[in-house]
């Protein structure tokens, strides 16, 4: 496997580069080993999704961070190892929740078993996760335990919506945990893991939150126009389970017909109407406007790493910033 996206390859420092592509072999490795099963029917469950593909980005940001300290060692490859496989355990389910045919370009796992199947596979991982975790010290377990309640809050708020509050500030705040709190976990532990100054915690906090942000804005707008062969996953899926995204809630601002009627067109869209709604939202000016959006996040993810110290480490963050909002898929 291609284990560096094409627009991943661009972090700078080439002798950096060469080094985590390095480290990320050692982890894929040990992902392949923490999704597997001895049972052979439970193991071509747990390990459906690993074998797939991904991009392995949440990996690739804990091994970048150790090298704001001593750098990759076995217990950053277990954390690297920790936050890839907590995100497979939480795609098993959201792919139940949203009712998604494919992931990561194969059937998604409640397509082929079953949601009964797919919940318990998710548990499963998520036991996994723990057990690996619990051997990196306390401050990693609870890190990862108060992540994990975060990140399952905002699911819970995605499902039960804003109510009285108000939609954007509601959907911006479940995006920041249900995407952007394992996104900050993966910066903080590689630093963390690697004996890197404590100083550097918060200021990676909260890149990761903010990246986090900018990646899921930008995973919204791929929903709209990504093609199966640069996502594995299919367009349309978030306005067909009626999950609110940035383009849709900005859409409710404009007063003009057409764009009253697109709204409540995507509001009722159905699988029959869908490739024609989809067409109408992205020749719609909505679409720059979300883009402008993503891309305010990654500044303010780039602006959130100033106290860093200058060097491949950090311009490599740059880049990755920069990466999760120029990406395809
Ligand atoms: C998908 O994450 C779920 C989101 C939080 C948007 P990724 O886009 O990182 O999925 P993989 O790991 O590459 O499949
Ligand atoms: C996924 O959000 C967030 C988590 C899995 C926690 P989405 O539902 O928007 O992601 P995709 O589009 O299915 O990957
Ligand atoms: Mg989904
Ligand atoms: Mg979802």
């Amino acid at each position: 496997m291609a284990l560096l996206p094409p627009q991943f390859k661009k972090l700078g420092d080439s002798k950096l580069l060469k080094q985590i592509e390095t480290d990320l072999e050692v982890v894929e490795t040990r992902i392949q080993t923490a999704t597997t099963q001895t049972n052979s029917v439970v193991d071509s469950m747990s390990n459906h999704l690993a074998k797939a593909g991904g991009k392995r980005l949440r990996p690739l940001l804990v091994l970048l961070t150790s090298h704001l300290g001593s750098g990759t060692n076995s217990d950053v490859s277990d954390a690297a190892v920790v936050m890839e496989v907590t995100h497979l355990a939480t795609l098993y389910h959201d792919d139940v929740m949203d009712e998604a045919s494919t992931r990561r370009g194969v059937d998604a796992a409640h397509v082929v078993w079953g949601n009964n199947i797919a919940i318990l596979t998710g548990d499963l991982l998520f036991a996994r996760a723990a057990n690996i975790v619990s051997h990196l010290g306390t401050e990693a377990l609870q890190l990862q335990a108060q992540v994990f309640e975060q990140l399952v809050l905002g699911q819970l708020h995605e499902t039960i919506g804003p109510g009285d509050s108000d939609p954007l500030q509601h959907y911006f705040d479940v995006v920041r945990d249900k995407t952007g709190s394992l996104i900050s976990l993966s910066a903080r532990l590689g630093a963390l893991l690697a004996g890197a100054d404590d100083a550097y915690q918060e200021p990676l906090r909260l890149y990761g939150e903010r990246v986090g942000i900018a990646f899921q804005l930008a995973d919204d707008l791929i929903d709209i126009r990504a093609s199966k062969k640069d996502s594995g996953k299919v367009a349309g899926t978030d306005i067909l389970a009626g999950v609110p995204t940035l383009p849709a809630l900005l859409l409710t601002a404009y007063e003009d017909d057409d764009s009253k009627t697109l709204a409540s067109d995507i509001a009722k869209a159905s699988e029959a109407n869908i490739a024609s709604v989809l067409e109408r939202l992205r020749n719609h000016p909505v679409i720059a406007q979300a883009e402008e959006v993503t891309d305010s996040w990654a500044d303010m993810a780039v602006d959130a790493l100033e106290p860093l110290p200058s060097g491949s480490v950090k311009s490599a963050l740059e880049a990755f910033a920069r990466a999760v909002v120029d990406r395809k898929g």
